[in-house]
């Protein structure tokens, strides 16, 4: 009878004990399977004297229910256990902020395009494209460039076959248009251009504005009041506007535009070169030659034009020092505009 306290005492112990569902099932089929030590027992009655065995066997009966209650028990407690770690190692916290997705955005040249293309929609101009792949005819002839002028060379342009160029400038577009249409006109050209140049300051593929407007009786006037108000409105500011006198071909007279350098308000400044000015575009009374050539009637019309470079009032607004930035296409440049 004693040692049969002892192995219920032993066994309840090691039940408690015992440390997952595993090594509680052998535990049990120890304890309590066919060959197991309590069967064991149970078979053993029979050596036992006769009048022993009913106590005996009420006994062993008993340690076996308590067993397989404990048994139970410990089980359920171990389920709920693993369940526990499991739930605490998956957990996620769903108040966490999302990954946000990263969203693109405009090129700096692009913003200042739409940004320039706006202001003189605003002013009544068309927006006009002309091809990028120009005829010699076009790109230089039209626009009284003869065969001997120094932007023919072939260090400046791209030739794609003899007599096709990439256009050096968006001043062609002035031809197409006026070749198309009657006057007035009143347009600009935003585009890429193409020379064969590369170093701190210049790209081989940067982009203009060409602008030209053709009709009755226009004057210089007209032309610096268009220019000085472009500008105000492009940097929001009350620059002040000089125009030197300067030389195109398809121009006459022709000029340069300066303006108060931005970065220092016209003090002088590394950007300006100490000079308080910066030089922002050409501009010029249209060639009556061009004109002509074009078939425009130079007795009732004339006009003016005038050329920008669209990453230098880039550089400009947006106090960038280096060209070569626009085209680097780092995200780290480029997501600061969005
Ligand atoms: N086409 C010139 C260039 O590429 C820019 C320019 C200057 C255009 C004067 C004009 C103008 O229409 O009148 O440098």
């Amino acid at each position: 009878m004693s040692d049969l306290d002892e192995l219920a005492a032993t066994s309840l112990a090691a039940v408690e004990e015992s440390a997952d569902e595993k090594s509680l099932e052998a535990l049990r089929v120890r304890l309590l399977g066919r060959k197991g030590v309590l069967t064991g027992h149970l078979k053993n009655l029979g050596a036992l004297p006769a009048e022993q065995r009913p106590a005996a066997g009420q006994q062993i009966n008993l340690i076996k229910n308590r067993l397989q209650e404990a048994i139970e028990l410990r089980r359920l407690a171990l389920e709920r256990e693993s369940l526990d770690s499991r739930l605490q190692a998956e957990k996620i916290d769903v108040s966490l902020p999302g990954r946000r997705r990263a969203s693109g955005g405009l090129h700096p040249v692009t913003i200042t395009l739409d940004r320039i293309t706006r202001i003189f929609r605003a002013a009544g101009y068309d927006v006009a494209e002309g091809p990028e792949i120009e005829d010699e005819y076009h790109n230089f002839e039209a626009l009284n460039i003869p065969e001997n002028h120094p932007a023919r060379a072939m260090h400046d342009t791209f030739y794609v076959e003899p007599g096709t160029v990439l256009r050096t400038h968006t001043s062609p577009v002035q031809v197409h248009v006026m070749e198309k249409g009657e006057p007035p006109f009143r347009m600009i050209c935003p585009g890429r251009v193409y020379r064969c140049d590369s170093d701190l300051t210049h790209t081989p593929m940067f982009h203009q504005v060409e602008g030209l407007l053709v009709d009755r009786n226009v004057s210089m006037a007209d032309m610096k009041g268009t220019i000085v108000s472009f500008l105000r409105a492009f940097f929001e500011e009350a620059v002040d506007v000089r125009f030197r006198p300067s030389y195109f071909p398809f121009t006459e007279p022709s000029a340069e535009v300066d303006m108060t350098c931005v970065a220092c308000g016209g003090k002088g400044c590394r950007i300006c070169r100490h000079t308080g000015w910066l030089e922002v575009m050409g501009c010029g009374m249209v060639h009556p030659r061009v004109l002509e050539m074009s078939g425009v009637d130079t007795a009732a019309y004339n006009g003016f034009a005038f050329g920008l470079g669209v990453e230098r009032l880039a550089m400009l607004r947006y106090q960038v020092g280096d060209l070569r930035m626009f085209f680097e296409n780092d995200v780290r440049f480029l997501g600061q505009f969005n």
